[in-house]
């Protein structure tokens, strides 16, 4: 059983697949491992120490060749895996419901290579599954990351300070979005002294937020959140409820210094919470994070890639938050493929096994086909 690990090609991505302390435990398991040079460079990771494990670290060809599993963040060239074995694994986050040349175009290529294309970020979120689910190790170091990049952004401070010179008033803080990034987003500006006010569709998370000692800011007493979506997702919500949703949202946002938006709802594009005259409403030199930039943004005007000043208010649109903190969600990163292989790791076999329900959630491609029962309708 080879296992390889491939460095990351993708722009701004400075993620690594595994970390040395990953690939010990992986040859722990029986696994001889591969890692292509330079591969974990962007994420303070140095080859010596991945050498150091017993790893063979090389160039792409020779770290792929004869490969049983190959480790990405993001998907790996289909071109670049013509040495691997005939079926072999690609583990990684693959974006299959994309559009263009890294979406479903990708996987259609990994079928045609025939190997087998398993995208993490499909995990079914069922307890047994917590430690190999990739979007919540990312999205809790997001949600922490959006608040320090908030804060750099703002010329005031975060906590009220009583000074000989005067006082400083606590910064005050509104997350829209309260998931696993959002809920990090509550905690980390409250450690750093902001007063914090958070809002959701899903009313679960009312005491969520009263728990981190923040202040629930929800729409009352009006139908039309369709479900709570499926999963513990967000469902769309009807029209009326976004009429009382927006008019709820205006009176408390200009009264904000920092919005803090991470609202998603699975398999559609983020829905719009801040509109232009609700960032005309802020004052001067406050700062609003769009977490969901890269799936169509929360804010108008929002821009993917950039912090942009809007009416005195500086947007801030990083693409890839979990990458700007890129040890830290390697490590996490790592730790779930790890766990990911090891829980299925069939000793007799010396390989991972899927049981079925793991199995076919996650699974793209097999024996040359798309097999994923979403991507057969599409
Ligand atoms: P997400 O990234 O899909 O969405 C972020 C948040 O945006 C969600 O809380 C959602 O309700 C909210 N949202 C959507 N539309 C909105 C709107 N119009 N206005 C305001 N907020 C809106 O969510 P994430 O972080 O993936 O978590 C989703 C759920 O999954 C949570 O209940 C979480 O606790 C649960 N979960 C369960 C796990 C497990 O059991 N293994 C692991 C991780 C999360």
């Amino acid at each position: 059983m080879r296992i390889a690990v491939v460095r990351e090609r993708a722009d701004g991505e400075k993620r690594v697949a595994a970390t040395p302390e990953t690939v010990r435990k992986l040859a722990a398991l029986g696994a001889s491992v591969g890692v292509e040079a330079g591969a974990g460079e962007a994420a303070s990771y140095a080859d010596a120490d991945y050498a150091a494990t017993g790893a063979t670290v090389g160039d792409l060809p020779s770290t792929v060749a004869g490969a049983d599993i190959v480790l990405g963040v993001q998907g790996p060239d289909p071109a670049s895996l013509s040495g691997v074995t005939q079926g072999a694994w690609v583990v990684a986050s693959l974006n299959p419901f994309g559009a263009g040349e890294n979406g479903r175009a990708r996987v259609d290529a990994y079928a045609a290579a025939g190997v087998e294309a398993l995208a993490m970020e499909l995990m079914p979120r069922i307890t047994r599954a917590q430690g190999m689910d990739i979007l919540s190790s990312q999205s809790n170091l997001a949600g922490y990351k959006a608040v320090l990049d908030a804060a750099a952004e703002y010329g005031r401070a975060f906590p009220m300070m009583m000074t000989a010179a005067g006082t400083v008033s606590a910064a005050r803080v509104f997350v829209m979005g309260v998931g696993v990034a959002g809920l990090q987003a509550i905690a980390t500006a409250r450690r750093l002294g902001a007063q914090v006010s958070a809002t959701d569709v899903r009313s679960a998370t009312k005491e969520q937020i009263q728990s981190l000692g923040a202040k629930p800011v929800f729409v009352e007493g009006v139908a039309g959140i369709e479900g709570e979506g499926a999963g513990g997702y967000a469902g769309e919500t009807s029209s009326e409820y976004q009429a009382a949703q927006a008019a709820l949202v205006s009176s408390h946002i200009a009264k904000q210094d920092i919005v803090i938006t991470t609202a998603l709802i699975p398999g559609r594009a983020a829905p719009r919470l801040v509109s232009d005259a609700q960032v005309a409403s802020m004052r001067p030199g406050s700062v609003i994070v769009d977490l969901a930039v890269e799936q169509g943004g929360n804010v108008e005007g929002a821009v993917a890639g950039e912090v942009v000043e809007v009416h005195g208010v500086r947007i801030v649109g990083h693409r890839n938050v979990p990458s700007r903190l890129a040890a830290d969600a390697s490590a996490l990163f790592a730790r779930n493929l790890y766990n990911f292989l090891s829980a299925f790791w069939d000793k007799d076999a010396g390989r991972p096994v899927l049981d079925a329900e793991i199995g076919d959630a996650v699974r793209l491609t097999k024996d040359g086909k798309v097999v994923h029962a979403r991507l057969l309708d599409s």
